[in-house]
């Protein structure tokens, strides 16, 4: 074994930079989520201001937490996982520092233009057509560093977790580019390519799957190589990894049009949809029980070892909205779930208690090794942080199911003689002690999200990047 300097050493620059962006956007996303949630409590919170109401700044909180936030944990997590599963350095320095600026340059448009109101209105693929260029020529780049640095790796096999997130690479990018299609007629204002019913199905297939391959595939990607990392036990079932693999990315592309039951869409399509998102189920537990089982003879870690409870509880969470989503796919429970705050509680089950849970998790993980510590400042913090986030999760996700039942029994509550029995205003009403809880539970989960960024910027402040370099390039030179 040599410690030579090797050209191999991987490039934990970009995983640092993208690392750090994921605590910022997560703070400013989370924030805004935090935010909206007020202004319905607290209407006075829009000001009067066209960029300040909730219907500008939705979006924006939307775009700040599943492509900022999540995105840049993608990078980061993807970036690291492939250099050390591969044994061998990004294919291009350049090219990956392209992608992290390229993608920064994005989410300020993002900033910039949604609060003016700027946006395609189609939901998740808001920004007009010079940023969803730019987002495709990234993303694009982003697969190139990915896949070739896959192609020069050292090692025989791929590794599962590769799979994962080259699947998530390749749909996104498949799914921008189709659904972006459309004509500009300025500057700032483009017309989609498709029309009615046919618009409406492409948008909802792109929909459903950046749900299933951006907050879910690349997730579970971070999935396999983090868990069993933190454990420090080897993934309960490869095989199982595979059939998981195979089963959920045939599945999920087929299961858009659950969103659009009782619509102008063909009734086939939305069976089908309902159909494909039941048996959806199946590979997705598999892929659940697979991660909690690699805790096999583990378990007792989780009483002092914050950073692996945030890695199962996101597992936990993610089994419940698996579990909740194939029930709403059913068309009778979509027809009173659908457009109440059911659906929004079902979102942030995935999105507090899965995705961003996961992130956290990896990034306690990720953070002291890129930036050559042992470990973070503060495991005391990380438990603070753990606490706050489970605390506001159960507490958003508990007030929208009340929130959404409600909604939904009310609406559809009807006098003998056919007249509805409650006004829409007095569903709203009966809504705010649920938004109240919400706005709370979200200050919560947001709150953590600072202890986080303090406890990061302490672990990076006492840091050494030279020694993390320097340890990457002794760990490759010493795997040959
Ligand atoms: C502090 C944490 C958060 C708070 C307080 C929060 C709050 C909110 C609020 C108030 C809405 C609008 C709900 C409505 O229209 O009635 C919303 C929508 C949404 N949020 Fe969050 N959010 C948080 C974190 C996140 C995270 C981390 C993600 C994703 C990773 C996320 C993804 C979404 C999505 C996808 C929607 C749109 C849901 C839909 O259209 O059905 N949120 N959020
Ligand atoms: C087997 C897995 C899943 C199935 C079958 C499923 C199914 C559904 C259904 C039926 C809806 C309501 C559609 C409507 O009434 O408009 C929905 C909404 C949603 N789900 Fe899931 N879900 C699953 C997992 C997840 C996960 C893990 C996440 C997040 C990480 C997630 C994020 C969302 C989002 C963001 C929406 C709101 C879309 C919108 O209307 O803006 N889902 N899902």
């Amino acid at each position: 074994m040599s410690t030579a300097i090797s050209p191999t050493a991987y490039n934990y620059k970009v995983v640092r930079q993208f690392a750090i962006m994921t605590v910022v956007w997560g703070i400013l996303g989370m924030g805004l989520g935090v935010f909206i949630a007020s202004q319905l409590v607290w209407p006075e919170l829009n000001f009067g201001l066209p960029w300040t109401t909730f219907g500008r700044l939705r979006p924006l909180h939307t775009n700040l937490v599943i492509f900022a936030f999540g995105g840049c944990a993608l990078f980061a997590t993807s970036y690291y996982v492939v250099q050390r599963t591969c044994q061998t350095r990004l294919i291009s320095d350049s090219l990956a520092a392209f992608t992290f600026w390229g993608w920064q340059a994005v989410i300020v448009g993002a900033i910039v233009t949604l609060p003016l109101g700027y946006t395609t209105t189609k939901e998740y693929a808001e920004l007009e057509w010079p940023l969803a260029i730019l987002l495709a020529i990234v993303w694009v780049t982003y697969g190139l560093v990915f896949f070739g640095t896959i192609v020069k790796r050292k090692t025989k096999h791929i590794y599962v977790g590769n799979w994962f997130y080259g699947a998530f690479i390749v749909v996104t990018a498949m799914l921008h580019i189709v659904n972006h299609a459309s004509l500009p007629v300025s500057l700032f204002k483009s017309y989609s390519a498709y029309s009615g019913a046919t618009d409406a199905m492409i948008q909802w297939w792109y929909g459903h799957n950046a749900v299933g391959f951006f907050l879910t595939t690349g997730f579970l990607g971070m999935m396999y190589y983090f868990v069993p990392k933190q454990a420090e036990r080897p993934i309960y079932s490869y095989r199982l990894s595979i059939v998981h693999f195979w089963a959920l990315i045939t599945l999920y592309i087929w299961a858009g049009p659950h969103h659009l039951h009782y619509t102008a869409l063909p009734d086939w399509a939305q069976s089908l949809g309902m159909a494909m998102s039941i048996i959806l189920l199946a590979p997705s537990w598999g892929g659940m029980i697979n991660g909690m089982m690699t805790l096999s003879g583990a378990w007792h870690k989780l009483r002092t070892d914050p950073i692996l409870r945030f890695l199962v509880v996101s597992l936990a969470f993610y089994g419940m909205s698996t579990f909740e989503g194939p029930m709403m796919a059913i068309k009778t429970v979509n027809s009173l779930s659908h457009y109440t705050d059911w659906t929004i509680g079902h979102v942030h089950a995935g999105a507090l208690g899965w995705v961003a849970m996961i992130s956290i998790g990896a990034l306690y993980h990720m953070i002291p090794k890129v930036f050559g510590r042992q470990q973070m400042h503060s495991i005391g913090l990380i438990n603070t942080h753990f606490w706050l986030a489970t605390i506001g999760t159960v507490l958003y996700i508990a007030s929208m199911w009340v929130n959404g039942i409600t909604q939904g029994l009310m609406w559809r509550a009807i006098n003998d003689d056919g007249t509805l029995t409650y006004s829409f205003v007095e569903a709203l009403q009966a809504s705010h002690p649920g938004f109240i809880v919400r706005a709370l539970g979200g200050a919560f989960f947001a709150a953590g999200m600072l202890f986080m960024a303090y406890n990061v910027f302490r672990t990076v402040r006492a840091s050494n990047p030279a020694d993390a370099d320097a340890a990457a390039q002794i760990s490759v030179v010493g795997a040959h």
